[in-house]
């Protein structure tokens, strides 16, 4: 049960009671009425700032892509460094690396940095060697005591430097019994949790599409998040979770694929179970190369993904709230608290190829409309009680309005590497300028349709709910 914003006539109750069982109908002209429940009580969740991140390179403050600068400080991690965590181990006759990490290689290159004067964000212990590995594994027994060893070194070079890096690790597949055992043991020394993601297999797969569209695919990956988050939460560690590596489709993705509007259904729909999860920052495989790079390989310009990560940053706030969706299977929905406003940002996926879906709003917390007849400055706010129906005056439901931003392929062919926003072709002009990606501005009391095979962030500013007052 909860409360609805929904239109009744051309007379308006803005807020209403709603019984669960009402919550969705089915259409025989291929649309689905259904029911966005967001709890706005508390966070579930709370990203960095800089939760869009991608490998393979990094954006210092004075580079701007395309002569604008439009990621501000997003994915400025400055610099991560994996290290070797082979070296002095011999490989055993069941293939697992044994023996201790000879750190001693690493020590005198992380000196190096230091004498340098260089900035290094963290320092990440070895690469898919957790769990059962790729080529080779390590126990996560000794994995600790290589990462105790790796922390003694870094605490011990950078003694009389005052920005030190953090210690990052294992960067490899999440197992839920190796690193159970590896957070537990590591306790004091690491800092960042980092795991890797390859979930739709193989890039040579040819039904990666029919993969990336079945909505049990997508949710099979959230094991791995609560799996992690639960880790951590149920231990006495203070490090957090980050995606470090994610490429969706591994050996280099799948052009066409992993480069084309299809992957921001899967790239959109990780970084919000990552966030939901608490995952701090999740880091896309790649910035550039491969067929999953962010950017053309050859031309530099943005593939669809690229313009999903921009709208992502711009508009999803740091707290995430608990949010589900009764109507179809077929949808996705996530929600933020507003990164611009003390609102709130939805964002709705449709892996339906036919049905359009009408979606209406429920809280299960109590929530403030704020009005705005009279001025903007002098907000009325009317609080809302579980048992309580609000009817706002006639007239005022018209100038309460959202921003829409709908996500749709060129053609409506899936693989095509051009994204269009409400209609519009997105692609750097001539100049090599970014586009202002403009948002529809609709009434408010209107449900929110999301067109079949769509993305559609909404940007509430005048839905203020208590997980939201605190941080925008
Ligand atoms: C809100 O609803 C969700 C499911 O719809 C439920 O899991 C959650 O506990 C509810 N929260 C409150 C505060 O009632
Ligand atoms: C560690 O490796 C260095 C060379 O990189 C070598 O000189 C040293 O003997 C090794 N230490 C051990 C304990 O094997
Ligand atoms: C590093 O910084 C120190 C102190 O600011 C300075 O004396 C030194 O010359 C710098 N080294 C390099 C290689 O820039
Ligand atoms: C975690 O560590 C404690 C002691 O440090 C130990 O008693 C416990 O069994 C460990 N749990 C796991 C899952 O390794
Ligand atoms: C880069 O863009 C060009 C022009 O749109 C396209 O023909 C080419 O296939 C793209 N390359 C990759 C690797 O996506
Ligand atoms: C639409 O999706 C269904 C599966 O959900 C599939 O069977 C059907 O072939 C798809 N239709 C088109 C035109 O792609
Ligand atoms: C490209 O877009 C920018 C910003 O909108 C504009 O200032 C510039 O004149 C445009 N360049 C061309 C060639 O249209």
């Amino acid at each position: 049960m909860g409360f609805q914003i929904w239109p009744m006539g051309s007379f308006c109750f803005w807020v209403c009671f709603v019984v669960l069982s009402s919550a969705s109908s089915q259409a025989a002209d291929g649309t689905v009425e259904g029911t966005v429940f967001i709890d706005g009580k508390a966070a579930i969740g709370r990203i960095d700032e800089d939760f869009i991140c991608a490998t393979l390179d990094w954006w210092p403050p004075e580079k701007c892509d395309y002569g604008t600068c439009s990621w501000g400080l997003a994915g400025l991690l400055n610099l991560i460094f994996g290290l070797n965590a082979l070296a002095g181990r011999t490989i055993d006759s069941n293939g697992e690396a044994v023996g201790a990490w000879n750190y001693t290689n690493a020590e005198s290159f992380i000196r190096y940095t230091v004498k340098k004067n260089y900035t290094i964000h963290g320092w990440e212990l070895g690469n898919e060697l957790c769990g059962s590995g790729v080529g080779t594994r390590v126990s996560a027994d000794q994995y600790a005591v290589d990462t105790a060893a790796l922390q003694s070194v870094v605490e011990n070079v950078y003694k009389n430097v005052d920005l030190k890096p953090l210690i990052f690790a294992p960067g490899g597949f999440y197992d839920s019994d190796w690193f159970k055992e590896y957070v537990n043991k590591t306790i004091k020394s690491v800092d960042v949790v980092t795991h890797h993601i390859y979930n739709l297999g193989p890039g040579v797969d040819d039904h990666l599409v029919e993969k990336i569209l079945d909505p049990s695919v997508l949710e099979g990956e959230s094991g791995t998040f609560s799996g992690l988050h639960n880790i951590i939460k149920s231990s006495p560690t203070s490090a957090i979770a980050w995606v470090g590596e994610a490429g969706g489709a591994y050996n280099s993705g799948h052009n066409l694929v992993t480069n084309a509007f299809v992957f921001s259904f899967w790239y959109l729909d990780q970084l919000a179970m990552a966030s939901k999860y608490d995952t701090k920052t999740y880091c896309r495989q790649s910035l550039v190369g491969g067929n999953y790079g962010l950017l053309n390989t050859t031309n530099f310009e943005p593939n669809p993904d690229y313009y999903s990560a921009l709208l992502w940053h711009r508009l999803m706030g740091r707290n995430v709230l608990l949010t589900s969706f009764t109507g179809t299977e077929k949808i996705r929905s996530y929600t933020h608290c507003a990164k611009q406003s003390k609102g709130i940002t939805l964002l709705l996926i449709n892996l339906d190829n036919s049905t359009t879906v009408h979606a209406k709003l429920a809280f299960n917390s109590t929530m403030t409309l704020r009005r705005k007849h009279r001025s903007r400055t002098s907000h009325h706010k009317h609080k809302v009680h579980k048992t309580t129906i609000i009817k706002l005056p006639k007239g005022t439901d018209a100038k309460i309005t959202r921003e829409e931003y709908h996500l749709t392929a060129k053609y409506g062919n899936l693989q095509s590497q051009t994204m269009l926003l409400n209609g519009n072709v997105l692609s750097v002009n001539s100049s090599g300028i970014i586009p202002a990606l403009e948002p529809l501005h609709v009434i408010s009391a209107k449900p929110i349709t999301v067109a079949p095979l769509s993305i559609v962030f909404v940007h509430m500013p005048d839905v203020s709910v208590p997980a939201c007052k605190v941080q925008p």
